[in-house]
C-alpha cells in the first residue's frame, strides 16, 4: 500500500510550482493548428428513392473530383457498405438520413460469420470505410443511422441482441462498425449525427491528422459495444465540440498496432456511456493527451485509464483540465487490473497524469489501482473538488497535489466548456 495524499490550503508556492508545470505542458496535444472545418464544395447531389442506394452512392463517390463531396439530400437513403475514396467526402444534408441496411450478408468478409457470435468478432466490414486516403471526410447536419436495434435480414434478432452461438466459445459479436478509417491522413468528421451503430461508431487505425468537430452521437445506453470515437494507433487527433451519448466508452484511445500520440479532446459533452477512456488495448502506449473543457452528465465512468498485464502499455503525459461531472458513478478510474481474470506478462505503467480544475458535483467512487509499489500509478491534482461522501479506493498509487471534498452546485453549465484554446 502506498497512498500519498497531500492536502494544501492555497499557498503561493504551490501556485507558483503549478504555474511552472503548466508552462511546460504545451506539447500534450494535437501538434497541428486545428480550426473549425469548412464543408467542401459539392460534386453531385443525390435524391433518395426507396430502394437500396448502395450502387448509386458508391458510383457517385468514385467519380467525384478530389476536394469535393457527394451530397445526399432529401429523404431517407438505404445502403449497404460504402467506401470513400481518397480526397473525396460524403455529405449528408440537414434533414436527410442515411440508413445502413441490416443485412449481414452485405458486410460479410467471407467467412459467413457476420451476424453471428464467435471468439473473434471480426467477420464484418464497416458501413463506411476510409482506407489509405488523404483529405477525405464525412460532413453535413444530417444523420447516419446504423440500425443496430433493427431486426437483421434473415434473422430473428437485431445486431445488438444477437444470441450467443452455443457451439462456439466466446461472445464476440460480428457486427459492422459505422465508420472505420485506416492508414489515412487528414480525415475530417464535421457536424454529422451518428446513431445506433451495430458496434463502435468511429474507429481509426494508423491515421495521422484526424479532426472530429461538432458531431453528435446519440445511441441508447443499453446498446452493447457501441463506443463513440476510438482513435487507435493514431496521431494528431482533435475531437472538439462533440456531444456523445452511447452504450460503451464515449471516447476510447487505444494502441493495438502502434502508439497513440498528440491527442486533444476539447470542449465536449458526454451523456450516457462508459466515459473518457484510454485503453484497455493500449499495448503500444499513449502519450501527450489533453482532455479539456469536458462536461459529463450520467456516464458510468468519467476519466478512465484501463489496462492489465495482458495488454501492458505506457500511458504518460495525460492532462485533464476544466472537467465538470455530475451523476457519474466512477468519476476517476485508473485501473491496471481491468478485466480481473485477463492476465499476462506485460507491465502497464501510468505516470505523469495531471488533474487540474476538476469538479465532481455528485458523490462517486474514485479508483487508483496500480500493479505494485515499485510501479505505482503516478498522478497529481490541482484544484480538484469532489462531493462529500465520495469513496476513494487507492492501492499502489502515488497521488500528489491539492483536492478537497468541497464541491457545491448542481449543474455543470458551461463551467467545463472554456473557449477552445490550443
Ligand atoms: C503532427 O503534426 C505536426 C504539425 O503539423 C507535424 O509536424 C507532424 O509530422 C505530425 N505527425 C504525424 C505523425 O503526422
Ligand atoms: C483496419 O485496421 C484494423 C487494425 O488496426 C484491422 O483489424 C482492420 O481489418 C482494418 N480494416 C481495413 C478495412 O483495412
Ligand atoms: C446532446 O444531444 C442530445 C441528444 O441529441 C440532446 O438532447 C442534448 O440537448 C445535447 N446536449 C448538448 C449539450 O448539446
Ligand atoms: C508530463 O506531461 C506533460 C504533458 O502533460 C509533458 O509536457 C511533460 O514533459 C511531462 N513530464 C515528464 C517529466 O515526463
Amino acid at each position: 500500500m502506498s497512498l500519498k495524499m497531500y492536502r494544501y490550503s492555497s499557498s503561493w508556492f504551490i501556485n507558483v510550482l503549478f504555474g511552472l508545470l503548466l508552462l511546460q505542458k504545451g506539447s500534450a496535444r494535437d501538434l497541428r493548428t486545428v480550426t473549425e472545418p469548412k464543408t467542401p464544395q459539392i460534386c453531385t447531389t443525390l435524391k433518395a428513392t426507396s430502394g437500396d442506394e448502395s450502387k448509386t452512392i458508391q458510383k457517385a463517390l468514385n467519380s467525384c473530383a478530389k476536394g469535393k463531396a457527394v451530397e445526399l439530400s432529401f429523404g431517407t437513403f438505404y445502403s449497404g457498405p460504402l467506401s470513400i475514396p481518397s480526397g473525396v467526402s460524403l455529405l449528408v444534408a440537414s434533414g436527410t438520413i442515411l440508413k445502413a441496411l441490416p443485412d449481414p450478408s452485405l458486410y460479410d468478409l467471407g467467412a459467413k460469420t457476420c451476424g453471428t457470435q464467435d471468439q473473434y468478432g471480426v467477420g464484418c466490414r464497416a458501413f463506411i470505410t476510409i482506407h489509405g486516403a488523404t483529405g477525405s471526410g464525412v460532413y453535413g447536419k444530417g444523420t447516419i443511422d446504423g440500425q443496430g436495434g433493427v431486426t437483421m435480414t434473415g434473422k430473428s434478432e437485431a445486431w445488438w441482441k444477437m444470441p450467443a452461438n452455443t457451439n462456439i466459445k466466446g461472445g464476440a459479436r460480428n457486427a459492422p462498425r459505422l465508420i472505420q478509417i485506416n492508414d489515412s491522413m487528414d480525415i475530417t468528421l464535421y457536424q454529422i449525427t451518428l446513431k445506433n451503430s451495430p458496434l463502435y461508431h468511429v474507429a481509426t487505425s494508423k491515421t495521422y491528422g484526424f479532426t472530429v468537430w461538432g458531431i453528435t452521437i446519440d445511441t441508447p445506453s443499453s446498446a452493447p459495444n457501441t463506443d463513440g470515437v476510438d482513435p487507435m494507433g493514431s496521431q494528431n487527433v482533435t475531437i472538439a465540440y462533440c456531444n456523445i451519448s452511447t452504450g460503451d466508452d464515449n471516447v476510447a484511445i487505444k494502441a493495438i498496432t502502434a502508439p497513440s500520440e498528440h491527442i486533444s479532446v476539447v470542449n465536449n459533452h458526454f451523456g450516457s456511456g462508459h466515459g473518457m477512456s484510454i485503453g484497455s488495448e493500449i499495448t503500444y502506449g499513449a502519450n501527450d493527451v489533453t482532455v479539456s473543457g469536458l462536461t459529463l452528465d450520467g456516464a458510468t465512468n468519467g476519466l478512465r485509464i484501463k489496462s492489465n498485464t495482458f495488454r501492458g502499455g505506457l500511458v504518460t503525459g495525460v492532462s485533464y483540465t476544466n472537467v465538470c461531472m455530475r451523476n457519474v458513478k466512477n468519476p476517476i478510474v485508473m485501473d491496471m487490473e481491468y478485466g480481473r481474470t485477463v492476465t499476462g506478462n506485460l507491465t502497464p505503467e501510468f505516470r505523469n497524469i495531471t488533474f487540474t480544475n476538476v469538479k465532481v458535483l455528485t458523490d462517486g467512487t474514485f479508483t487508483f489501482d496500480g500493479l505494485s509499489d515499485s510501479r505505482p500509478i503516478k498522478a497529481s491534482f490541482n484544484d480538484v473538488h469532489i462531493k462529500k461522501g465520495s469513496k476513494w479506493v487507492s492501492k499502489h498509487a502515488t497521488l500528489s497535489g491539492k483536492w478537497a471534498e468541497d464541491a457545491t452546485g448542481s449543474v455543470c453549465g458551461n463551467s467545463g466548456n472554456k473557449q477552445f484554446q490550443q
